[in-house]
Parts: C-alpha cells; structure tokens; sequence
C-alpha cells in the first residue's frame, strides 16, 4: 500500500472538537424505555393541512428545482408574515432567501459576512452549531458568558468588554437554546446601540420566536437603525414542528441576502420544494396551530419547571423556547457525570450544559416538548436518581436551595 504523503481531513474541519450530543445520542439508541428529553425536536406532527397540500403536490408529480431564492409565492408569505407580526419590511424579490433549515441559513450568513481572522461575538450557553460554523467560515469565534443571576439575558457591558477591532459579527438567539431565556425590547435596545456604535453585523436567529410565554417576541430588525445591519433567521421546524423537513429563512438587507443567494445557489440550488410549499400553507393556515401547540408546551413548562425545583434541580424560570435548564451543582457531579448516569441509571437522556460553553457547565437542559405523563414519569426518575445520590439524605434539598439562592 502507497504510503500517504498528506492529511486526508482538511486542518479546519480535522481541528473541529466532534459535538458533545453525539455520544449521549449513540448511547441512547442503545437502550430501551429512555425517556428523551435531550433532543430539541417537537413531538407534535405538522399541522394535517400543511401535511395534505405536501402530499397533493407530490401527487401532482411537483418534485423540480424551485428559484434559488425560493418559491415566490413563499418568500411573498414571509415578508407578509414578519410585515404583519414585527412591523418590519422586506421586499420578497430581493431581501428574502428560503434556506434548507435555519441551519443553512447560519452557515451562509457567516460565510458571507466573515473574512479570515474577524471575530464574531457569541453568548453562551449557545447553540452547538454557532462555534462550528464560525470556525468554518474563517472566522474566530469570541464568547461572552451570561449568567443564571441575569437571567442568561447578554449584557451590553459585557458585549462592549468582548469587542476588538476585529469584531464584525454579533450572533445573537433570543428567545434561548439552551437556556429558554428571553429578551424584551427594552434590554435589546443598549445591545443595538453597542452593535450600531462598534458597526457590527448582527445574525438575529429567532428559530424559537413563536414560543414566547410571557410579554412580547422582539424582532431584533425592528429596533431602531437594526434593519440594515441585521440578518434575520428562522424557519418552520420548532414553530410547525418540522424539523425533518428542512425550511428555514433568512431576511436582511438585498446586499447580504443576494450575496447569501449565491452561496445558496451552489451549495444547495433550493431548499426542497415539498417543504416550501408546506411551509407556504403554514403560513398560510398555520396560526391556530401554533397557537394550540404554544398553548400546550406553556402547561407543560409549568409542570416540569416546578417539578424540577421541587426535587432539588434548582431552575429558572424559562420564558420561551421548549428547554428547561435546571443547576445540578448540588449533587456534585459534572453536568456531563449527571447527564451520562441519569442516563444509564434511570433511563432520563438529557444534555450536559458543558456542550453549550464553558459556562453551561454545573446545568443541564431537558427539552419538555414531551406529553405531562411523560413529563411526570422522568421527573420522578430523576427524584429517585437525586435521592440515591445526596449525601447524607436531607442535604441534599438544603444545597440545592443554597445553590439557586447563589445564583447556581
Ligand atoms: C438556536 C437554534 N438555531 C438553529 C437550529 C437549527 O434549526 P433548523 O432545523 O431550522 O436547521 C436549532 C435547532 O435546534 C436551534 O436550536
């Protein structure tokens, strides 16, 4: 056999840390009867209607390349959509791209924006894939931490203490994965004054908008001098359930969205058209949908967040999303100790916080997007894997109010 004379696997991707998920995910799917609060996916269907017009057009034989920036009747439905529910404008022919997930979208956003070496800022705990794709894009990834005694909300000071003369991008995710957090309108206005000071670009992915349980969703574009330095990023697969289905958006300024649209051209043509024209008839149709499953994920949080609290996982409140993001600090153990034994122990998958940052660890996240029985059922799991782990019985309650006293 020929000796091999260079690497196989580029530096950049080689030099990547794998995702921290995927071991828990394998694990998983080895075992039975495991509960599965790790994976952030709705258990809800789409809505029937949107399933039907998917199935009619495929009865039709629709399966052809869509426009690359989308069916225009879709990309027309979101500008009326964001017109309609944030007040903010975008012209369809131009300044909106249909992506394949959100995912898409915030891969080709970072390509376009970031040159080699500039620096994009990231609160974390954040979503696995931002660090990545910034990497991937050339870019260097800078991390500003947020805290539980803030409420994991980004403070302006600490934005301004993270930025550098390289800094260009400002990667922002409100309502929060992993946390749940939320931001109003008015803590969102001292961050937009920091980006406009510093000129930095912001990527607003507000892929979990529609779940907002208490106040109002604020639409990042829509603070004043936002809108043209803002890319927004969303999809259907949280709000309409249709994660596999792969349909996200992205809306900005023609600049960046056409310079989006021609990265998008050659790495994906379209996203696929089933899925735009479902997503059409969500948007469309959708509303009392979305409605209903808010509805039903907000009883849900209710009962797991106070369970939580009440077996000794100490956890904020979350106001939006489908996480739950309880301290474990008062067992002892790592997140990713806590994580992996409650797993094998009593069959509950979760996340280890140490997968979203340094600053995730000591937490983990459950995503409740599962029935109240099940919700039940892993919560009194999870009491007996805290039980069997307190030193010296009664202390462990005692910690653990200690710990969420603290901030922990
Ligand atoms: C914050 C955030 N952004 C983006 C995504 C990816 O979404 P999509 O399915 O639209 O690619 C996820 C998925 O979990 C997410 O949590």
């Amino acid at each position: 056999m020929r000796e091999r004379t260079r690497r196989v696997i580029s530096e950049r991707v080689a030099s990547l840390a794998p995702s921290g998920i995927r071991k828990f995910f394998d694990l998983i799917e080895s075992m039975e009867g495991v509960i599965k609060l790790g994976v952030g996916e709705p258990d809800f269907a789409p809505p029937w209607h949107v399933r039907e017009t998917m199935i009619d057009s495929l009865s039709r034989g629709r399966t052809s390349y869509t426009s690359n920036a989308g069916l225009w009747e879709l990309r027309r439905l979101i500008a009326d959509h964001l017109l309609s529910t944030y007040g903010v404008q975008y012209d369809p022919a131009k300044e909106i791209l249909v992506t394949v997930g959100v995912s898409e979208g915030l891969d080709i956003a970072l390509r376009c924006l970031l040159d080699a070496g500039e620096e994009a800022i990231v609160h974390e705990p954040c979503f696995v894939s931002y660090l990545p794709c910034i990497s991937l894009a050339g870019g260097q990834p800078v991390a500003v931490l947020t805290k539980q005694e803030d409420d994991f909300k980004l403070r302006p000071e600490a934005l301004s203490g993270a930025i550098t003369p390289r800094s260009k991008v400002l990667l922002l995710n409100y309502p929060n994965n992993p946390t749940g957090a939320t931001m109003s309108r008015e803590e969102l206005e001292p961050i937009a004054e920091v980006a406009r000071a510093h000129d930095l670009y912001v990527l607003s992915d507000e892929i979990y908008c529609a779940l907002t349980y208490e106040g109002e969703h604020c639409c990042f574009a829509s603070l004043p001098g936002m809108w043209e330095r803002t890319v927004l990023l969303n999809g259907f697969s949280k709000s309409h359930a249709m994660t596999g289905l792969r349909i996200g958006y992205a809306a900005g300024p023609a600049e960046i969205i056409q310079a989006m649209t021609k990265v998008h051209s050659y790495v994906a043509m379209c996203a696929p058209v089933s899925a735009q024209i479902g997503a059409a008839e969500a948007l469309r149709n959708g509303g009392q949908a979305v409605a209903q499953m808010l509805r039903e994920y907000d009883q849900r949080r209710r009962v797991f967040v106070a369970g939580l609290n009440r077996i000794g996982l100490p956890c904020f409140e979350p106001k939006g999303a489908f996480y739950a993001f309880p301290s474990v600090r008062a067992s002892g153990m790592s997140s990713e100790q806590f994580s992996e034994r409650l797993l094998v122990e009593q069959q509950v998958a979760t996340v280890p916080g140490s997968v979203y940052g340094d600053c995730g660890e000591g937490y983990i996240r459950c995503c409740y997007a599962n029935p109240i029985p099940v919700l039940k059922t892993a919560l009194e799991r999870m009491h007996t894997f805290v039980r069997e782990h307190q030193v010296g019985g009664g202390r462990a309650a005692s910690e653990a109010q200690a710990a969420s006293q603290r901030g922990g």
